[in-house]
């Protein structure tokens, strides 16, 4: 597929889509979105690539639903049309991924960035929810992934006031992983997928979907199903490999079996 929204590199053992519509700071269209979510798709069935990074522009990582689409929609139309549920695709991805997010990170852009299972921030990032100000709320999963990475006080803060929220407030509250210099951010962020993608794949495939299973259900349940994918990775290769080399004080040579 010739992409027109985004840029499609692959560095090593690593993915990386950049978000490119300048000229509407990211903003996510539906074109954008049938793009990256393609792109996603390659990279799971490409077995030699082992973790996404998803970077935007220094200006915006993406600055929301794009509104100039948006804004003649009608509810019939939107509802046949399935509007934003191809959005969640990034979600049900199993290898992990990454957002890499400098300056604005709002609407859409924020819910996606949410969607990724690492946020690492520029100093410069700016997050909010701002749909209040347009007569709408989120829609594509800001309303329940924001009160689970920072509480129901902050959510409801950002969601109804519509504020921004900056890098250093961000990572005090949960919502990304690391904040760094804005010239470190990209070679931070590929750096830390490809360390995930020097591992055993299904082990870290398995990793990521334990702990996103942590936000889905009970504790019980949750460290259940902990137990199960734990007990299964006795059954690989990998695990009989990184730990005969960590006796034999050597580093591993994963296989992904
Ligand atoms: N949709 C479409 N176009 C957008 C856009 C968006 N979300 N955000 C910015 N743009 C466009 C602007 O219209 C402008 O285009 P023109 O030059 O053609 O006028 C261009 O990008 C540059 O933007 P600004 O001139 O506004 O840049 P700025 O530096 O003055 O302001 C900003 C930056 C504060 C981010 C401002 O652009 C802004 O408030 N953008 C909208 C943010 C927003 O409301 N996002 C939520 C969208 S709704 C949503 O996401 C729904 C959902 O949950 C799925």
């Amino acid at each position: 597929m010739a992409y027109k929204n985004i840029i499609v590199e692959i560095r090593g053992k690593v993915g990386l889509v950049t978000l490119n519509r300048p000229q509407a700071l990211n903003a996510l269209n539906e074109a954008l979105v049938a793009e990256l979510n393609e792109a996603l798709s390659d990279f799971e069935s490409t077995p030699e690539i082992g973790c996404t990074v998803i970077a935007g522009a220094e200006k915006a990582f993406a600055a929301g639903a794009d509104v100039k689409e948006m804004a003649q929609k009608g509810y019939i139309e939107s509802y046949l049309g399935k509007f934003l549920d191809g959005w969640t695709r990034i979600a049900e991805t199993r290898k992990p991924v990454i957002a890499a997010v400098s300056g604005f990170c709002l609407g859409g852009g924020l819910e996606l960035a949410m969607m990724c299972d690492i946020i690492i921030a520029s100093e410069t990032a700016r997050f909010a929810l701002p749909e209040i100000t347009l007569g709408i709320m989120p829609g594509a999963g800001g309303t329940q992934r924001l009160p689970r990475f920072i509480g129901k006080a902050k959510a409801m803060d950002m969601i109804l006031t519509g504020r921004m929220m900056d890098a250093t407030e961000a990572e005090r509250c949960g919502l990304v992983a690391r904040v760094v210099a804005p010239e470190r951010l990209l070679e931070e962020s590929l750096a830390a997928a490809a360390k995930i993608a020097s591992y055993s794949q299904p082990i870290v495939m398995m990793a990521k979907e334990t702990v996103n299973r942590a936000q889905e259900t009970a504790l019980s349940e949750g460290t259940r199903f902990e137990r199960r994918l734990f007990l299964s990775m006795f059954a690989t290769d990998d695990q009989k490999e990184g730990m005969k080399a960590f006796i034999e004080k050597r580093k591993p040579s994963f296989r992904g079996r």
